[in-house]
């Protein structure tokens, strides 16, 4: 047979395939979710996500450290305060678990990276991800809490901010707020394109933060969308935003693919919770290879196009990594 091209030949063994490889993934583009309980001493699973804890403030150094021995140097900060009230008010109270987390982690792992979440979700006690006017969601009056929140994280110490809460005009507000406290060098990294999500039940489980009444289709994207992406992209960069995020991630990579073509800043993906229980649920249950399914599913939001990964699989993708798989 007269082939000349014969892909084949590139794929032969193992040597040339990884010589070929058009998407490699490092450990310094992993982030691990690390969730802080005020009420908590130690340590405790959570039973939403098999194989992830629940830390106290005394125990958080125990998550920084299996990262660091992973070599994981970022984590992103979610917390559960002890208490809640309509306007979410111990988010931004210097006592904070988040400020105290922050205090603790920085004050032994000062190389560790600190990303926080900034939202209202788990500190309301309705659980919507603002402030509320009626039973709705007001959304200047919100960006006012999370202005403060962001400063508070920042003034403790967190070296990123990262607001999720998906409302108009929030990266311009905490851009200000930070510059105007003299934090001009604390990035941002934007939960841009943020989609009203059935993927996120087991972290509203895990913090706590579920709605009580209705859902947030009213500030969270429409899944329908994708221009719509493009749009909340635009306006992020335009407001100072210094990194782009689309969440989740597995159902949303042509979201992914598109944004990072159209703009220069970087990336970001969250793997979210959904996606982590369905690879652990259907390993568990012996249906996949859950380690192969781990590798192929986080490879292939890099080749999608995203230059960095939120994932509660961190920790195993970086031995992953390191074996070349
Ligand atoms: C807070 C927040 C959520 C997630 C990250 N930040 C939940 C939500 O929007 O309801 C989801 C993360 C995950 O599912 O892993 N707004
Ligand atoms: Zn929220």
């Amino acid at each position: 047979m007269e082939l000349i091209n014969r892909p084949r030949r590139l794929r032969q063994n193992e040597a040339i395939r990884r010589m070929c490889r058009e998407t490699r993934l490092s450990v310094d583009s992993l982030i691990y979710p690390i969730f802080v309980d005020e009420t908590l001493t130690g340590k405790r699973p959570i039973p939403a996500l098999d194989g992830q804890y629940h830390y106290g403030v005394d125990a958080v150094n125990e998550a920084v450290e299996e990262c660091l021995a992973a070599g994981i140097r970022r984590g992103i900060l979610f917390g559960l305060p002890a208490e809640k009230d309509a306007q979410g008010s111990s988010a931004w109270d210097k006592k904070g678990v988040i400020q105290e987390a922050i205090r603790a982690i920085k004050a032994k792992h000062p190389e560790f990276y600190l990303i926080t979440d900034v939202c209202m979700c788990e500190y309301t006690d309705h659980g919507h991800c603002g402030i509320l006017c009626g039973h709705e969601v007001d959304n200047d009056k919100t960006l006012e809490v999370l202005s403060k929140t962001a400063l508070s994280h920042v003034e403790a110490g967190a070296d990123m901010v990262a607001p999720s809460d998906m409302m108009d005009g929030r990266i311009a507000a905490i851009r200000a707020i930070l510059d105007q406290h003299d934090h001009q060098n604390v990035p941002i990294m934007a939960y841009s394109a943020k989609y009203a999500s059935a993927f996120y039940g087991p972290f509203r489980e895990a913090a706590g933060s579920a709605p009580s009444f209705g859902d947030r289709k009213s500030y969270q994207m429409d899944p329908h969308n994708r221009k719509e992406a493009v749009k909340e992209c635009a306006l992020d960069v335009e407001e100072g935003a210094d990194i782009l995020m689309v969440k989740p991630a597995l159902s949303y990579l042509d979201v992914i693919r598109e944004c990072s073509e159209a703009f220069d800043l970087p990336m970001c993906a969250y793997s979210v919770s959904g996606e982590y229980a369905m690879i652990k649920a259907a390993g568990n249950a012996g249906m996949i290879d859950e380690y192969k399914v781990m590798c192929e599913s986080a490879l292939s939001v890099f080749r999608a196009g995203a230059n960095m990964l939120i994932t509660y699989f961190a920790k195993e993708l970086a031995g992953a990594i390191q074996k070349g798989d």
